[in-house]
């Protein structure tokens, strides 16, 4: 079997042809029939979506000897010399290759005369975005003053890299990824019209792999046929994608379901062993935990899932053992480990730590709830805002705090300067219900240093508020001071830590049992405030900010840990390394 690469046999010729872009042919179609077509337009978007294809489509229908027309002909003299790339008024310039000044000044210049044969003198330049700087402003000019008769396409990969100066000279149009169903449907094409056999669930790989790229698809298609000839299997075409074995992929997602942390090594370092590259592998995983989440919601997960029926029975079965929210959790966490791994200098240590942390998730979840509980707690009553629990930060990191509260929002009338005893002032939606424990207590300092047997009690009562309500443990873990006395615990809050009492307070006659049952007697909880803020431990004010921090309380409550040191950490935007890597992944 001899031919011509899919993607050039396959190329649309008319706009209809085109598969996606709906509102891209739409558009441009409307303003041929209007007459309504502007000098400059900007197509952007990923690889292989069909942007050179519609700017031909556009040179044809603007040319056409029966034009402009939204439906060029394909028959007359202009459109078969665009067809075949032979017309001299269509100028198709690559902006990798031609992107000096001079290149730009010789266009320019041809630009002086008028189409020889056409309707139209039509540029296209492809990723503009390349074109050097002093280039640019030679094209901008061009812009600028557009000679008659002249229409500019510009498409790029790369919109962001594209000055401001030019987009806002262009109609810009988005040419969106072309969906798993599109590029299924046209490989399963394909493949019929040239007696190909493949397996759906083969084609579903394929596209897969494509990441929403149609020429890539079909670049991969031409691939395994090379490889396999007419007659594709899937385990040739497995070779071809070098894809990941679902055993992994389920071995993993069972350890992070069932909580098996210590699965976790063994995996990776099977991963490692098996020559897998570990992007490739989080990839698939990312996917994995996407086709569970949509597995655990729908009822009919393979009208938008292509597998065969023993795969998607296999992905029901595991997508029982997490609700639906919780995979939405795991997938988004995942998502925003991607960057991290990507520019981590040691990927293995990275996605290990990372996915152990997943294994713990369904523990560490509250945490996210107890930070956004807080967070209300400080802003007073009202609904917070949307995107308050969603957001980007995945559960289990905890968002980033403002170390000093704001002012709550009962106390923000404008002029209004809190006295530093208001402070204690709480909204009234969040007041407790009960009374029974002083709502207010005079300031007081209580003497630090509890004994070592008071410590650990103290220690023992977190552990059992642990297993009673996570949430609560933490918050008390705030403490700036404690004392357990023969009829009370008292617990000391002082500086910004006061906000937390509403939530504790809530929560005292819990926290007087599990106290009671530790200490075998019967206590009653004292809450005090004070103001200062006194350092407690003696340490550096990095390590005395990490402690306050609810996640590392919480860390260090359920693991029993320490913080030995505390080393900042560089947001990836400011790591010179992230920049390069950046680079080299691209392909
Ligand atoms: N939207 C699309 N509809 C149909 N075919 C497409 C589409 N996008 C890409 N293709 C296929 O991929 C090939 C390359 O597309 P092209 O327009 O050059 O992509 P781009 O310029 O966006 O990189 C085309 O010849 C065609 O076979
Ligand atoms: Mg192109
Ligand atoms: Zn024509």
């Amino acid at each position: 079997m001899s031919y011509e690469i899919f993607a050039r046999r396959y190329r649309p010729q008319t706009f209809e042809e085109m598969i996606g872009q709906r509102s891209v042919v739409q558009t441009l179609q409307n303003a041929i029939r209007t007459n309504r077509v502007t000098q400059a337009y900007l197509f952007s978007g990923m690889r292989g979506t069909g942007k050179t294809t519609a700017a031909r489509i556009l040179a044809k229908a603007l040319n056409c000897a029966n034009g402009p027309t939204p439906t060029p002909c394909n028959t007359c003299e202009s459109c078969l010399e665009i067809r075949e790339d032979r017309s001299i008024d269509v100028l198709e310039i690559d902006g990798a290759s031609n992107r000096g000044i001079d290149d730009i000044r010789a266009l320019r210049e041809g630009l002086k005369y008028k189409p020889i044969r056409s309707r139209y003198k039509i540029i296209i330049i492809d990723e503009v975005h390349q074109v050097t700087g002093p280039a640019f402003n030679a094209l901008l000019k061009t812009l600028e003053e557009p000679p008659e008769n002249t229409v500019f396409i510009f498409a790029t990969t790369e919109f962001n890299k594209v000055p401001p100066t030019i987009v806002s000279r262009c109609q810009h149009f988005e040419f969106k990824k072309i969906s798993q169903k599109e590029i299924i449907n046209h490989l399963m094409d394909i493949s019929k019209s040239n007696g190909i056999t493949i397996s759906p669930s083969a084609l579903a790989l394929i596209a897969h792999a494509a990441e929403g790229s149609l020429r890539d698809a079909q670049s991969l298609l031409d691939q395994a046929v090379a490889f396999s000839g007419e007659v594709i299997n899937d385990d040739d075409l497995k070779e071809i994608l070098g894809t990941i074995n679902p055993e992994l992929l389920y071995a993993c997602s069972s350890a992070i379901l069932e909580e098996k942390a210590g699965s976790i090594f063994a995996l990776v370092d099977g991963l490692i062993e098996g020559g897998h590259e570990l992007r490739v592998f989080y990839k698939d995983l990312v996917e994995h935990f996407r086709n569970l989440l949509l597995a655990a919601s729908l009822e009919k997960p393979q009208d938008l899932l292509f597998m065969n029926a023993e795969e998607m029975g296999r992905l029901v079965e595991e997508s029982k053992k997490a609700s639906p929210e919780e995979f939405l959790r795991y997938l988004l966490a995942l998502q925003q480990g991607e960057a991290g791994l990507r520019y981590s200098s040691h990927p293995r240590i990275y996605l290990e730590s990372l996915l152990v942390k997943l294994c713990h998730f369904r523990k560490l979840v509250p945490l996210a709830d107890l930070v956004r509980e807080l967070e209300d707690a400080r802003k007073g009553p009202g609904p917070s805002g949307p995107g308050a629990a969603g957001g980007q930060a995945p559960p289990g990191t905890a968002p980033e705090r403002q170390v000093k509260p704001s002012s709550p929002s009962a106390l923000t009338q404008p002029g209004f300067q809190a006295p530093p005893k208001a402070y204690n002032e709480t909204p009234a939606a969040s007041r407790p219900r009960s009374d029974s424990i002083p709502s207010k207590t005079q300031s007081k300092a209580v003497p630090a240093g509890p004994s070592p047997e008071a410590k650990a009690a103290f220690a023992r009562i977190l552990e059992g508020l642990q297993k009673e309500k996570a949430a609560l443990a933490a918050v008390l873990a705030q403490y700036s001071s404690f004392k357990i006395g023969e009829e009370a615990l008292e617990v000391v809050f002082a500086g910004d830590k006061k906000f937390y009492l509403d939530t504790i307070k809530r929560d005292a006659r819990l926290i007087e049992r599990v106290a009671s049952e530790v200490t075998g007697r019967k206590l009653v909880l004292r809450l005090l405030e004070r103001e200062d803020e006194a350092a407690p431990r003696g340490d550096s004010p990095e390590k005395e900010a990490v402690l306050k921090d609810p996640a590392v309380q919480y860390f260090m409550n359920t693991f029993k840990a320490q913080v030995l040191s505390v080393d900042p950490v560089k947001k990836p935007q400011d790591r010179e390394v992230a920049g390069r890597d950046r680079k080299r992944s691209e392909r």
